[in-house]
């Protein structure tokens, strides 16, 4: 999704992810994907774009409400995309690919930073979901995982303690950083791919290569199991697309 574009193809009705572009050390998946226009782009401008939702809303029931899809999806994520293309108009960013965006976060403003990483972190996580999904990944993926993690249900811990243990709004998530696996979370839209060097001691530095993100938003959940983070993030794992983690994996 780093082309610029204002509408591209949907291709193999997922997103096509090629691992291509350099950030720092890492690498950054790349996506290839419809775009949802929110704005009209000027001639040069580089435009955040949301991929259209792989399935019906009230597919990923009863783990996660149509409701609250419908609002997530369609409010929520839809306003990411539109604000960060407008801060990008106002605010004359240069930047032309989301690898640029991210990699410059700390430069970016509260507007910018904020919605760019909402805008690609929805993106992302709608397409690692998927109906009918979850259970216990096996092929190259559910073996590095096993490397890593000692075991699936020891990988499944402890992203459940990271998603569990963010404070307020952010994602738990899975990267491949240098060659490993690690897991973390971030505050807010960051991502691991942001430079957050300007963040306090202990927020910063969690980095690498999204294969598997969870949002931990109270929009994310908030209205089907209110202040209970716990049973909405034991029902995730029942959507999780393992097909579109092992993609990312390389
Ligand atoms: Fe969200």
């Amino acid at each position: 999704m780093f082309m610029k574009t204002t509408r591209r193809k949907f291709i193999s009705n997922s997103l096509k992810v090629t691992l291509a572009t350099t950030v720092g050390s890492s690498l950054i998946a790349e996506t290839a994907c419809a775009s949802v226009t929110q704005t009209q782009p000027s001639s040069s401008a580089f435009q955040f774009t949301q991929v259209p939702l792989p399935y019906a809303k009230e597919s990923l029931e009863p783990n996660i409400d149509a409701l609250t899809m419908d609002i997530h999806y369609s409010k929520h994520h839809a306003a990411y995309v539109k604000n960060v293309n407008d801060a990008i108009a106002a605010e004359n960013i240069p930047y032309q690919t989301e690898a640029d965006f991210f990699a410059n976060a700390s430069k970016l403003s509260v507007k910018a930073r904020n919605n760019s990483g909402g805008a690609w972190n929805h993106n992302f996580f709608w397409m690692v979901m998927k109906p009918n999904g979850g259970g216990v990944p096996t092929g190259k993926i559910g073996e590095a995982i096993n490397g890593a993690f000692e075991s699936f249900d020891g990988f499944k811990e402890q992203l459940t303690q990271a998603a569990m243990s963010r404070f307020g709004s952010g994602w738990a998530w899975l990267v491949m950083d240098n060659g490993k696996l690690k897991i973390g979370s971030t505050p807010n839209q960051d991502n691991p791919m942001m430079d957050s060097s300007d963040l306090p001691a202990g927020q910063a530095g969690f980095k690498g290569i999204p294969l598997l993100g969870l949002d931990v938003w109270e929009h994310a959940y908030y209205l089907k199991y209110q202040n209970k983070r716990n049973e909405y993030v034991a029902n995730w794992w029942n959507v999780v697309n393992w097909d579109e983690v092992a993609k990312r994996l390389v």
